[in-house]
């Protein structure tokens, strides 16, 4: 298939584009590129555009008609963004992929991909969600996603196959990584400081999956049948890996030993706290395997992040801390309050 990803010099971008290049398909990139140069390591990127994807001037630079599916990763994508410019989150996360659906429907585009979250099903008792579990969205960024899901799953027909699928709190190595999510954080502190620190008392739940296995999932969305997939919502994830922050640190302190554990007694200021149930994905997608146990990321990040060299200074700097550097972005100059490149 020809596929265009958004987002593609993202943190999942960076991983999802090389995944479906080595099963065969045809992928072109999509992203502005506020992430693009803090790379871990050489990524593997492939035919891209630089755009954004709010213009209309991207569109009629990209053909959507030239592809058969389309992966939407593009997003401010995490709570603290959401925070910076309430407005901005709705009209890049909402506005912009709802118009991105609608355009590739009338191109004639087969299938659709959109990345929800997890973070929909917010705050809430221990019972694992489903979904169609009520929802409690604490933040700009998880009402953003909500408010995509309906009005994209509503465009099916027999010729446009939309999903949107609700990831867990990703984690795992990427050349474009994040260390503003809680593993890769974790790791991090151990890898460069020989600390685990949490502040809070870690006891939230906290749902993860590995970013490959997120790009698994999107590949059988992209290939499964579409009586499996068209008009679906789905967690992604795996029962096994919905832990506590605190299993979390315990499992980085068995794969770095010589780091020192320190856990907090206060509740944190991040509210959200849930379990998910992953039953349905299994029972449209039977054939798709995620592979990654958390401590098997773990092992793989401390790994990487030793060859790599990231150091404490590295670390603690902006380049894999999302919202630090989209302000290092904006206090330059280079993007403007709208978060576009002048
Ligand atoms: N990382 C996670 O834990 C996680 C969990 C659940 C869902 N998701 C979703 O998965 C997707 C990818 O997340 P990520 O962690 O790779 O985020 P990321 O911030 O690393 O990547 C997002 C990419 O989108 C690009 N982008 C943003 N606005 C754009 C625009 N207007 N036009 C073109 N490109 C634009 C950015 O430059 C960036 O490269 C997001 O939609 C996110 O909400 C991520």
């Amino acid at each position: 298939m020809r596929i265009l990803v958004t987002g593609a010099h993202g943190y999942v971008g960076s991983v999802v584009v090389p995944f479906l290049r080595h099963h065969g398909h045809t992928v072109h990139g999509l992203d502005c590129g506020y992430f693009a140069d803090d790379v871990l390591y050489a990524p593997a990127d492939g035919p891209y555009t630089r755009a954004d994807a709010r213009d209309e001037d991207t569109w009629k630079a990209i053909n959507l008609a030239h592809f058969q599916g389309i992966v939407h990763l593009a997003a401010l994508s995490n709570d603290p963004m959401g925070e910076l410019n309430e407005a901005l989150t709705y009209a890049v996360n909402r506005d912009c992929s709802l118009d991105l659906a609608r355009r590739a429907r009338d191109a004639g585009v087969e299938r659709f991909v959109f990345a929800s979250s997890c973070s929909v099903y917010g705050v809430g008792d221990d019972a694992a969600r489903i979904e169609t579990s009520a929802l409690s969205p604490q933040t700009a960024y998880a009402r953003s996603k909500i408010e995509v899901e309906l009005p994209l799953l509503a465009l099916k027909s027999p010729s446009f196959a939309p999903c949107a699928l609700r990831f867990a709190t990703a984690f795992g190595v990427s050349a474009r990584l994040r260390l503003d999510i809680v593993v890769n954080n974790l790791v991090a502190w151990a890898v460069t400081q020989n600390a685990i620190r949490l502040d809070s008392d870690g006891t939230p739940w906290r749902p993860l999956v590995h970013v490959e296995d997120m790009a698994r999932t999107i590949l059988a969305c992209l290939e499964g049948p579409t009586a499996a997939i068209s008009g679906e919502v789905f967690n992604v994830g795996r029962e096994d890996n919905t832990l506590q922050v605190r299993q979390i640190a315990e499992l980085v302190a068995v794969a770095v030993p010589t780091a020192r554990v320190s856990i907090g007694t206060k509740t944190g200021a991040d509210t959200r706290s849930y379990q998910v149930s992953f039953q349905k994905l299994r029972h449209h997608l039977p054939g798709l395997e995620l592979r990654w146990s958390v401590a098997e990321g773990i092992a793989e990040l401390a790994s990487a992040m030793r060859k790599h060299g990231l150091t404490q200074e590295r670390f603690e700097g902006r380049e894999f801390v999302r919202l630090r550097q989209l302000k290092h972005l904006l206090d330059t100059g280079t993007i403007d309050g709208e978060l576009r490149y002048g």
